[in-house]
């Protein structure tokens, strides 16, 4: 899809089709009104016959209004004015796009972009009319078979063309490209994560991060085998790895356009490419749906795809610690005593804790490695969490207040919004353990989202952390979302600007 920003009259645009919007008790927007007049009030009238009462979301349709220059004119309810808000608007850009898939229109004309949504302006109006478009127009059909793909119909729309107030042309076009980079990035890791368990293994996950560097000269990837991860000691990343045939992966991923010697930012992301539980087993229920446990370590490689079509003037490394966790004959066994690369030991009481064993080596090779200035990562890393939160907010956890800050504040820019949750040094007495420096779980089921974090905590505490967990925001029923990439892009895009100015 190709997006333009432009500044014109209503009147006298041209296009397959124009958006406007029609607010709740049939009231038509600005743009609307002067649609209206020109079509001496056919659009009006249109309302008057009761098709649309302008409710949040719904849309209709209207073919060859007189004397409008679009072949089709498309109303999209606002909901209540006074109620008009982020979510609001949104949702009105991907009802536009849900009804524009459905015509024969190769080109529109939006002007919802012109609708005064508080506290943000034209740039972000923008931002988000092209996020929301991507991501009702995404489709994942690479896996059916070659019968169902010849009868999937093509969509016709080519271009979208954003209008907004003349002003603000250059900030929009700005934010434009810079959405599309952000969507380029969502569109990857909802891919990786929509790619079946089957091929989307850790050694598939790191040719595609091969693959990614090979699109984007600023970008180096190396991957780290069962051999050299066993040099390193990484013990608790290679006894989850040991349960299964496929062998482990750490890729890491390298971009350096910021200041020379300037400590980089570190993202680090779960790469569990199929979670079974292992030996401590999941029910056969949804298991399906832990093919999205690599759904962090896909956001860190969308994150970068983002990153290079942006050009951030940034230092960014990435490490994504990929494997499966399988019953095998060589499967970790609850009871079991690894050693991890921090020299710290492991009890593992649970063998569906899964996803802090492999963290927690990744992030002690990116602290060494590294020293990142900040070091934030990414994990689908318990039910908990979804318990807490449900599907609005990844939970988000600190051990710096700037950071924490920063990442919610770059999660309510973007509508991908983390709530924070505690990490007090009273919840490290949950994790011990009778015989080992540190247990892999709690006994109990009591702030499991908090604990996994706090488990984390213990190979971070040299470094300004974050953690995001994403089990309730990086998949939607059987889909990948793409979250937390426009969270994480936002945050770089400010870390970046910051950066630049001189302090
Ligand atoms: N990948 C899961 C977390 C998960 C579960 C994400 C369901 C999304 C939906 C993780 O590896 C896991 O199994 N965590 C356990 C931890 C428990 C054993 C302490 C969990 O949440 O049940
Ligand atoms: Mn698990
Ligand atoms: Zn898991």
């Amino acid at each position: 899809m190709k997006y333009t920003v432009k500044s014109a009259p209503v009147a006298r645009q041209q296009a397959d089709c124009a958006i406007v919007g029609v607010f709740d008790r049939r009231a038509l927007d600005a743009h609307g009104e002067a649609l209206d007049k020109t079509s001496r009030g056919a659009l009006g009238q249109a309302l008057k016959r009761g098709d649309l009462d302008g409710k949040s979301g719904q849309t209709l349709l209207l073919s060859d209004v007189p004397h409008v220059a679009c072949e089709r004119v498309l109303l999209v309810g606002l909901g209540r004015e006074r109620d008009f808000d982020e979510a609001a608007y949104r949702k009105a850009c991907a009802a536009a796009a849900r009804a524009l898939r459905a015509t024969g229109a190769a080109d529109a004309v939006s002007y919802l972009t012109h609708l005064t949504v508080k506290a943000r302006d034209a740039a972000w109006r923008v931002q988000q009319a092209v996020l929301a478009t991507e991501d009702e127009l995404y489709r994942f059909d690479e896996f059916r078979g070659s019968k169902a793909r010849a009868d999937i119909a093509l969509p016709k729309l080519r271009t979208l063309t954003l209008d907004v107030p003349e002003p603000d042309l250059k900030a929009g076009e700005r934010a434009a490209k810079g959405a599309q980079a952000v969507a380029a990035g969502v569109r990857l890791t909802k891919d990786l994560g929509n790619t079946p368990p089957n091929v989307c293994t850790p050694t598939y996950l790191a040719g595609q991060a091969q693959q990614l560097a090979q699109r984007h000269p600023d970008v180096s990837v190396r991957v780290l085998d069962r051999e050299e991860l066993e040099r390193l000691g990484m013990g608790s990343f290679l006894g989850v790895a040991r349960g299964s045939r496929q062998p482990p992966k750490l890729i890491l991923l390298e971009y350096r356009k910021g200041a020379d010697g300037a400590k980089p930012v570190a993202l680090v992301g779960k790469g569990i490419t199929f979670d079974s539980g292992g030996i401590s087993i999941k029910p056969a229920d949804k298991m399906d749906e832990m093919k999205f446990d690599m759904c962090g370590g896909a956001s860190v490689i969308g994150a970068f795809e983002a990153v290079a079509r942006l050009g951030l003037p940034i230092n960014l490394v990435g490490a994504v610690p990929a494997c499966e966790n399988l019953p095998d004959g060589e499967a970790n066994k609850p009871g079991d005593i690894v050693s991890s690369m921090a020299g710290i030991t492991i009890e593992i009481l649970n063998t569906d804790a899964e996803g802090r064993l492999i963290l927690c080596d990744a992030l002690t090779y990116v602290e060494k490695e590294y020293e990142p200035a900040v070091c934030i990562d990414i994990a689908t890393l318990t039910g908990a969490c979804v318990i807490a939160l449900g599907a609005f907010a990844s939970g988000l956890f600190s051990n710096t207040p700037e950071l924490a800050q920063a990442l919610l504040a770059a999660g309510e820019a973007t509508g991908d919004r983390a709530w924070q949750l505690p990490l007090w040094e009273d919840y490290q007495g949950m994790l011990k353990s009778e015989h080992a420096d540190v247990a892999n779980v709690s006994g109990g089921r009591d702030a499991g989202a908090i604990t996994a974090a706090s488990f984390l905590h213990r190979f971070t505490r040299k470094m300004k952390w974050a953690h995001l967990d994403v089990a309730g925001t990086a998949w939607r029923g059987k889909r990948a979302t793409g979250r937390p990439v426009p969270l994480l892009v936002e945050y770089l895009s400010r870390y970046a600007e910051r950066a630049a100015k001189p302090s």
